[in-house]
């Protein structure tokens, strides 16, 4: 049988992305970063990042097709991110992506952004079948998953206030570390303590559930009343124990997940899995477990269009019908729904 080659396009953020798959096997990957045009703004301006990715969108699925071999003609479908995610980012993508299908006279199929995060490690584990536990943790998203079936998902629980990776760069700004602030927190706690300062493990009696807001409050009363003493660490290890308590409760909620369901298959997607502390910690308790982990590379952790177009993939397989082009993007999509 042959597989299908799909194009996927993933534009909900900052990262214009594109990818061509023959099933799960990725043909090419190509991606236009933002990070510099929203750096000195310290974070993602919405309207800047709507206009950097039309400037990218068509070089950058030419460059896709080029690179994978392909000719337009050939593809069996065309995949976009509908949701959730930045409204004008993602339509964008998602037009393009409409237009060229509608041209080409291919299927069209929008696609869920944390279904793409869910599906990423497909691409690079044959082994990871449901049922499953996912930690999926983003710039916008936290929370955890229990995969019954691809495409039947049941949320066990999500963050009530800040995401993971929304945590990680509000807080990289407040030590001064900037933008992103993600990777920078990781890199800067190379040198650190991890145990320096005992922040906050907040909701611990909630299994499934994150909250992030207390562990900024806290963050915040610690540094002034450090400063107002002279008595102020490293930088190092404030960013290395931050990191630590963030990457503490999505470990421990995540195997509360496993303990809950049963399950010996443990995933991961999204920006922060991209994390090092996090992944060592996951593959150590996965090993304490004797649950198998899968946690794609970095680039496949973070946004991209091959998740989508995996999506898409599976879509095709299965016989679901295609999306009409009279549809549009939904930015505050919800797994499942
Ligand atoms: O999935 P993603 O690329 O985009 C969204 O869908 O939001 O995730 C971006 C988030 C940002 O908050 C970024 O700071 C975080 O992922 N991130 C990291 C790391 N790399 C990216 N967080 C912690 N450690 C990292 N190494
Ligand atoms: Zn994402």
């Amino acid at each position: 049988m042959t597989e299908p080659l799909v194009l996927g396009i993933e534009t909900s953020c900052d990262e214009t992305g594109v990818a061509v798959l023959e099933g799960f096997n990725v043909r090419s990957f190509v991606l236009a970063s933002q990070t510099e045009e929203h750096a000195r703004f310290g974070g993602v301006v919405p309207e800047v990042a709507a206009r950097a990715h039309v400037e990218a969108i068509r070089p950058l699925v030419h460059q896709a097709l080029a690179a994978a071999g392909v000719h337009s003609d050939q593809l069996d479908a065309i995949a976009a991110t509908r949701g959730p995610g930045l409204i004008g980012a993602l339509m964008v993508g998602f037009a393009f992506g409409k237009s060229l299908a509608w041209t080409l006279e291919k299927p069209f199929y929008g696609i869920d952004h944390m279904e793409g995060h869910l599906y990423a490690p497909r691409l690079e584990f044959s082994a990871y079948k449901p049922p499953a536990v996912v930690l999926l943790a983003s710039g916008g998203h936290s929370q955890i998953v229990h995969v019954r079936d691809w495409g039947d998902y049941k949320t066990l629980g999500t963050t009530i206030d800040d995401a993971a990776g929304e945590a990680f760069d509000k807080l990289a700004r407040f030590v001064g570390l900037g933008y992103p602030g993600g990777p920078a927190i990781d890199a800067e706690s190379e040198d650190g303590d991890p145990d320096a300062i005992a922040f906050p493990r907040a909701l611990r009696d909630r299994p499934f559930e994150f909250s992030f807001s207390g562990l900024k409050t806290s963050v915040v009363t610690y540094l002034e009343k450090a400063r107002d003493n002279d008595s102020l660490p490293p930088r190092a290890d404030v960013a290395a124990s931050i990191q630590e308590a963030i990457v503490d409760v999505l470990v421990e909620k995540t195997f509360n997940a496993v303990e809950e369901t049963g399950v010996t298959a443990v995933g991961g997607g999204g920006g922060v899995l991209a994390n090092r502390r996090l992944r060592a910690k996951l593959r150590g308790e996965a090993a304490k477990r004797g649950v198998e982990l899968f946690i794609p590379s970095i680039p496949m952790c973070t946004d991209n269009g091959a998740m989508i177009a995996a999506v898409a993939v599976d879509r095709l397989r299965n016989g679901t019908p295609p999306d009409g082009l009279g549809e549009d993007v939904d930015s505050s999509m919800r797994l499942g729904s």
